[in-house]
């Protein structure tokens, strides 16, 4: 596995990937890998010839009170498992490859980017956009795979590639998950003992709150009980707990197929996201 860090190389080096029309799936990351990105690496191998993996922490999509700084990295251990996973290349830009000064251009996914986490982190949309654009267009890819863990910037991300017309599949990959079932985030890093063993009340709430509504109760009062019982299980506070409509993210009061529950809460210092089908 070659490890690039500059976007002349890049370029030569997936050329020769896709040499006699082999096709190249891109699964872009911010390292602290875990088994929720190895299932996406194992997905572009079944999809395509080659899997190009990225690694960088984007700046641009942490705000100011967030964890840029702290959060984890450790580039051998990330390169040592994405070699297992056969892997043909991994790019690691530094942030000034990625953002030589005077890099002034964004992208903004208006109508996708503004609830949920967007109202919650401002600005954090823009920066994902941006630099999956960049992403798309450093690496030329014929496929990107992105997880459903995070189901808004999914979202964003094939609309954006829709509308700008990137002409490449985008791909969603199921959410892996604990065992208990909580859902496989490089921030659960950052939970104590504790903290791991009572984040469990989140998915769990998720889960009885999309029985519940698919049953035919109440919506309202279905998104209310679920946020009763993550504060209950632990969480000191509950950013969204909402029914969406899976592909616009229209938030819904009444249930209509496809819907997700799109939710956000913080334990301790450190804030988790997931999402539930409904039905
Ligand atoms: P990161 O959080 O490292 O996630 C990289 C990819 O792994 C994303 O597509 C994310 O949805 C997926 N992923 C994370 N946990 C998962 C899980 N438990 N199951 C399935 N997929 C999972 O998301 C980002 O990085 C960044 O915003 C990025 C797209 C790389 C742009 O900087």
């Amino acid at each position: 596995m070659q490890i690039i860090r500059d976007i002349a190389t890049l370029r030569r080096a997936v050329a020769a990937l896709k040499q006699g029309g082999k096709s190249v799936a891109l699964v872009p990351t911010m390292g602290a890998l875990h088994e929720g990105h190895l299932s996406l690496v194992r997905m572009g191998r079944r999809v395509a010839d080659h899997v190009v993996v990225s690694i960088f922490v984007n700046p641009t999509q942490f705000g100011p009170n967030e964890d840029y700084a702290a959060y984890p990295r450790d580039e051998a251990r990330d390169a040592a498992l994405l070699a297992q996973e056969k892997v043909s290349l991994l790019w690691a830009p530094d942030v000034d490859v990625m953002y030589p000064g005077g890099h002034s251009t964004h992208i903004e996914v208006a109508e996708l980017g503004a609830d949920y986490c967007g109202a919650a982190r401002p600005g954090h949309f823009d920066g994902v956009a941006t630099v999956v654009a960049k992403l798309f267009n450093q690496v030329h890819p014929d496929m990107a795979i992105f997880g459903e863990k995070d189901w808004q910037q999914l979202a964003i991300i094939r609309r954006m590639a829709r509308d700008l017309d990137f002409g490449l599949d985008i791909l969603g990959a199921p959410i892996a998950r604990d065992s208990d079932g909580l859902a496989l985030s490089s921030r659960n890093a950052y939970l104590s003992k504790d903290e791991r063993a009572a984040a469990v009340a989140f998915p769990n709430a998720l889960k009885a709150a999309a029985a519940a509504i698919a049953a035919g109760a109440d919506v309202e009062t279905s998104l209310t009980e679920a946020a009763t019982a993550i504060h209950a299980g632990g969480f000191e506070h509950v950013d969204y707990v909402a029914l969406a409509d899976a592909d616009s993210l229209e938030r819904l009061t009444e249930f209509r197929a496809p819907a997700r529950l799109l939710a956000a809460a913080r334990i301790g210092n450190t804030r988790l996201i997931d999402n539930w089908p409904v039905g």
